[in-house]
Order: C-alpha cells, then sequence, then structure tokens
C-alpha cells in the first residue's frame, strides 16, 4: 500500500458517498414517517415528474426494482410466450431474467470488442435474418450504445425498443439522456447505481402514454381502479415512499457525480499505460463511468498484485447469460465469441466520485508496476 493512503475498502465506497447527505436524509425519512403515508403517496408522484423532466420523456413509473422494469417493460409490450427478444448475454442476467420471465426466447447479438456494447453489424444481421419482436439495448457500465443507429433499424421494421440504463442515469448524446431514444427505457436504483438509494428501486420511462399507463397498471396487480384488474400479468412492484424520498435529494447531485467519475476515467485512461492493459477510451457526456472496466488477457495475476496492495477489483461479468449454469441447457448452440473472450479478460476498477486524486493515483502507480 502506497504511504499515508488508506486502503480503499470497495469498487464503489458507500460510506463515503452517503456520509455528507446523512442529515438531509435523516430528515427526509422522518418526513415520510410523520406522514404516516408509506407507499404510492406524494414522494414517489413528486420523483416520478422530477426524474421524467430530469430525463426529457413524459412519464417515469417507478417500481420496486431494475429487473421489474425490464420484465414489466416487455410486458407493456406484450411480450409474451413465442416473442423473440434481441438483447446481449455479457450483462450478469438482468435481460435474460426478465426476458424468461416473461416465457419470451432472448436472441442474442455479440458485442463490438471495444465498447463492450451490443455490436450494431450483428444486431442487424439478426434483425433482417429473423422475426424479433423487441429489442433491448443496454448502455452498459454507463456508455450510451450506438442507440440512435439501432432505434432507426428497428423503427424500418417496426420493432420497439427497450433501453436499459441501469448503469446510465443522466448519460447524453446531443443533448439527448439515456432513456428518451427508445420506445422505453429502465432503470435501477440499487445503491450502487450513479443515482442509488438506500434499498432497491426501479422506474421505466417513456414518452409513449400507452405504455406508461400499462406499466401503472402493471405494477399494481393490473388495477384499472381499486380492486378491478383489466390487465393481466399484473403483481406488485412498487418504489416506496422512503426511497423516492432520498431518491429527490440525490437528483440534483447526480450530474456532478457523473462529472467527477467521468475525471476519474479520463484520469485512468490517461494514466494506464502497460502492454498487457487496455484501457477504455476517452469519453464525452456519453459516458457517466458507471464502472470503470479494463481488458487484460493475465487477469487473475493483475487481481492478486491489486490486492496484495490493498485495491479492490470486480469482475463484470465473468459468465455470459447463456452459459449460467441454471440456464445453459435452454441454449445448447450459443456461441458468441467475443463475448465469451470478453468475459475472461474484463476487470473492473474502484470508481466513484468520492475517490481522491491521490487513490485514482495509487492504483495508476499500482497497475503500471505489475510485473
Ligand atoms: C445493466 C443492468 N440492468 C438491470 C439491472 C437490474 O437492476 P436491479 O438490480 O435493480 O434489479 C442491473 C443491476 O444491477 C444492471 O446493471
Amino acid at each position: 500500500m502506497t504511504k499515508n493512503i488508506p486502503a480503499l475498502k470497495a469498487i464503489n465506497d458507500l460510506n463515503r458517498h452517503i456520509q455528507p447527505l446523512q442529515s438531509e436524509l435523516n430528515a427526509a425519512v422522518s418526513r415520510v414517517i410523520a406522514s404516516g403515508w408509506f407507499v404510492l403517496g406524494s414522494e414517489v408522484k413528486a420523483f416520478e415528474q422530477e426524474f421524467a423532466s430530469y430525463c426529457g420523456v413524459q412519464h417515469c413509473v417507478t417500481l420496486a426494482n431494475g429487473t421489474d422494469a425490464l420484465e414489466l417493460a416487455l410486458r407493456s409490450l406484450n411480450i409474451s410466450k413465442n416473442s423473440k427478444v434481441l438483447t446481449v448475454a455479457n450483462a450478469g442476467m438482468y435481460s435474460t431474467a426478465a426476458i424468461l420471465a416473461t416465457r419470451a426466447t432472448p436472441v442474442y447479438a455479440d458485442i463490438d470488442a471495444g465498447s463492450l456494447l451490443i455490436d450494431v453489424a450483428d444486431a442487424t444481421r439478426l434483425i433482417t435474418s429473423q422475426h424479433i419482436d423487441t429489442i433491448i439495448v443496454t448502455h452498459l457500465y454507463g456508455l450510451l450504445a450506438d442507440v440512435q443507429q439501432l432505434v432507426q433499424l428497428a423503427n424500418s421494421k417496426n420493432i420497439p425498443v427497450i433501453e436499459d440504463c441501469a448503469q446510465a442515469h443522466g448519460a447524453m448524446f446531443n443533448e439527448k439522456k439515456a432513456g428518451s431514444f427508445g420506445d422505453i427505457a429502465c432503470f435501477s436504483f440499487y445503491p450502487t447505481k450513479n443515482l442509488g438509494a438506500l434499498g432497491d428501486g426501479g422506474a421505466v420511462v417513456t414518452h409513449r402514454d400507452d405504455l406508461a399507463q400499462r406499466v401503472r397498471q402493471l405494477r399494481q396487480y393490473g388495477w384499472e381502479s381499486k380492486y378491478c384488474a383489466t390487465l393481466a400479468g399484473g403483481r406488485n412492484s412498487r418504489l416506496d415512499e422512503m426511497q423516492a424520498a432520498i431518491l429527490r435529494i440525490m437528483l440534483p447531485l447526480l450530474d456532478g457525480w457523473n462529472a467527477r467519475r467521468r475525471e476519474i476515467a479520463t484520469q485512468y485512461s490517461k494514466g494506464i499505460s502497460h502492454e498487457k492493459i487496455v484501457t477504455p477510451t476517452v469519453h464525452g457526456e456519453e459516458y457517466v463511468a458507471h464502472l470503470y472496466v479494463i481488458k487484460t488477457t493475465d487477469r487473475d495475476s493483475l487481481k492478486r498484485h491489486l490486492s496484495e496492495a490493498g485495491i479492490p477489483s470486480d469482475i463484470h461479468y465473468p459468465i455470459p447469460d447463456y452459459r449460467q449454469p441454471a440456464y445453459a441447457h435452454l441454449f445448447p448452440e450459443v456461441s458468441e465469441p467475443v463475448t465469451e473472450q470478453q468475459c475472461t479478460q474484463v476487470l473492473t476498477l474502484p470508481c466513484f466520485p468520492e475517490m481522491t486524486d491521490a487513490e485514482v493515483d495509487m492504483v495508476i502507480n499500482c497497475i503500471n508496476t505489475w510485473k
């Protein structure tokens, strides 16, 4: 460990993130307790308006978590048994779990070896060679995928597009925010996300009135009015008032946090120089540095070297969805060469807004002296 710099506790230190907000958060929680109203009340309503406005869309419907957001977005588009959903396999089972919950079939596009996001050429090949009912575009690690090109392609075939923005709150291209490009977009507010609650949370955002209305019903048993279910496939998936009140405190801070994350990522990409490591390109506002992910063919050795210096690292993600032990039997013929290769090479370094320049330099020095 470098002199005078304490060991980093995690790739994302939530204590340091939350501590400065403690008194405001306490006040918000006390306000909700005093109100006596805990589910679908004024805090949720206000947060939904504030987050929709932040994303530049008409509607936000909050939900219990990001996986529910994906599943209910699929259901709002009538995805069910016999439907096919195009997605990628390098993102921790999220889209696959949601697709399988609707009993639809995932169709996997490979990823681009540089960005690690959906390979548009492969997606185009799949969309033009078979019937696809919807596409999930995942803005992985906080980097916007080439969503405009995919939306154009999908529109030409009447295929709706779902954006998975769970790692990309606030990422922006040409003044348009993540979540405003497709038909409907999904967010997670899991605590480590760029906008994270103090528990689980999620949302969809959309400019389409019909989809917002359907997700509103689906999150509450399919009810059109109290105790009258007019939409099948509904269940309980709601954000609670405390989490909404907490997220309302954090939302105005998001752009500042994202800017600091991006600064750290840039410092890494400029500072890391090692023949066995590939660093991500330096990006502008289209990247909110949810995760800073490097690639190396000698990952175990680098991970060990970092750990010996007190530097945590993680792997996002080690197993393609179609190779997961519980599901591999469903996809015996699927093989995506780039996805599989990258799963063996990716390594995530610490990156959170409260990291100091000295800590970032310590990580860079440690990596550059790896033998
Ligand atoms: C890209 C992506 N999609 C979806 C999800 C699912 O969100 P949640 O954990 O809130 O269900 C996550 C969360 O980790 C994610 O990173």
